[in-house]
């Protein structure tokens, strides 16, 4: 079963940046798929990687894209993706260290995390790059 699936709602209607989300959706289902099927600390350690790379490549551009276009609302939207970021870190090192495992909690975070923040953030984004000459 799919944890998280891609839909109209989350569409932000740019199209790199709703392809991104449509990839960060796949990684989220990809970690969701591991922990249900049980898979060792290598593998979930290794797919959560994946997926915080992945995020910082995806936050990355987004900032760009508020720099070209001269964004008023940067600075809160950088504090958002930074607060995300840290807080995935910390969690990777807990994961890594042994004190703390993958919970479905933590999935329920990510998930929740990403569906407000698109819902909100970057769909603003979105309406501020289509109304920017
Ligand atoms: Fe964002």
């Amino acid at each position: 079963m799919t944890y998280l699936t891609w839909s109209n709602d989350l569409a932000v209607g740019n199209t790199f940046i709703d392809g991104d989300h449509q990839k960060l959706i796949d990684m989220v289902n990809r970690l969701h798929e591991v922990m249900q099927e049980g898979k060792g600390k290598d593998v979930l350690g290794k797919v959560l990687n994946n997926l915080i790379t992945y995020t910082r490549e995806h936050f990355r551009r987004e900032e760009d894209l508020m720099l070209r276009i001269g964004y008023a609302g940067r600075a809160a939207h950088l504090h958002e993706h930074e607060k995300l970021l840290q807080q995935v870190v910390d969690l990777q090192d807990k994961f890594e260290s042994g004190a703390a495992t993958l919970s479905i909690q933590v999935l329920h975070f990510l998930r929740d995390w990403l569906v407000n923040h698109i819902g909100k953030s970057d769909k603003a984004l979105a309406e501020a790059t289509r109304n920017t000459p």
